[in-house]
């Protein structure tokens, strides 16, 4: 169970503190454990609430010419109400209670939005997979936000969610994207055909990928026995 909103934390039944907005902690299928990493210029956290301000500048402000074919569009103010952050929030506490997909927001130590990372489609039992997605607001480019955003959400991966390895489908021609992943020691693994729909195609992605091995940690099956299903 999470909880959002401005209160700082919530008890459960039990006696037991189980959200704390500051330390981001959460309680995933029964088990505590904090949503929240710092860097040296970044933490990355689930959205609160409190921080519907900060998310509607961050999509206001994004400069209107795209950067490259990857970049996200700055969206129109109907579509940065209130109702619609907190449709947003309720969706993703949803998705972390299932531990199925973590999307974190990037925020400078001010408190500024510049992106969001996410695990996504974790498969858990014997994949123990998530995938990366990564964004950054185009105003905040090449400020070394992204790779040490992603970086904290590759150890979330395998520190917190105790995950075995995590793969980002990056399009061929996403020269940044893929040098970010390389210069995280991401291993290019293979070219993945026609793995995405996106924009009514099926496109390529090349995949780049890193085991909890890669990153040093020796992974161990947690308690939950693992189903055999055939
Ligand atoms: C890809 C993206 C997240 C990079 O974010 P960023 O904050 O600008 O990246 P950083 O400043 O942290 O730089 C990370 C790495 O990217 C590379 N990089 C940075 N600026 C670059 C540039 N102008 N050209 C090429 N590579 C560049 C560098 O290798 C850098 O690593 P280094 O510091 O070890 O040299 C950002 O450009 C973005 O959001 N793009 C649109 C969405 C997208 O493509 N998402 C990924 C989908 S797979």
């Amino acid at each position: 169970m999470s909880i959002i909103g401005p209160s700082a934390h919530f008890i459960a039944a039990n006696g037991v503190l189980i959200y704390n907005e500051d330390v981001g902690v959460h309680i995933i299928k029964g088990s505590l454990m904090s949503l929240k990493k710092a860097g040296k210029k970044v933490v990355i956290r689930p959205y609160h609430l409190s921080d519907y301000q900060s998310w509607k500048t961050a999509y206001l402000f994004i400069k209107d010419k795209k950067r490259n074919n990857w970049d996200i569009s700055p969206r129109k103010e109907s579509e940065l109400a209130l109702s619609e952050f907190k449709k947003l929030l309720k969706l993703q506490n949803k998705n972390r209670e299932d531990d199925y997909f973590y999307d974190f927001g990037i925020f400078l130590k001010d408190g500024t939005l510049v992106g969001g990372v996410s695990l996504m489609d974790i498969s858990r039992q014997v994949f123990q997979n998530a995938y990366l997605g990564y964004r950054v607001f185009n105003n905040h480019w090449g400020m070394g936000y992204g790779k040490e955003a992603v970086g904290l959400a590759i150890q979330m991966a395998f520190k917190t969610l105790k995950l075995h390895r995590v793969e980002a489908g990056i399009d061929p021609g996403n020269k940044r994207s893929q040098a970010l992943a390389r210069s995280l020691k991401m291993r290019r693994e293979s070219l993945s055909k026609k793995r995405i729909f996106l924009g009514g195609k099926w496109l390529d992605l090349e995949l780049y990928v890193m085991t909890s091995e890669d990153y040093g940690i020796k992974w161990k099956p947690g308690k939950k026995k693992i189903a055999h299903r055939f």
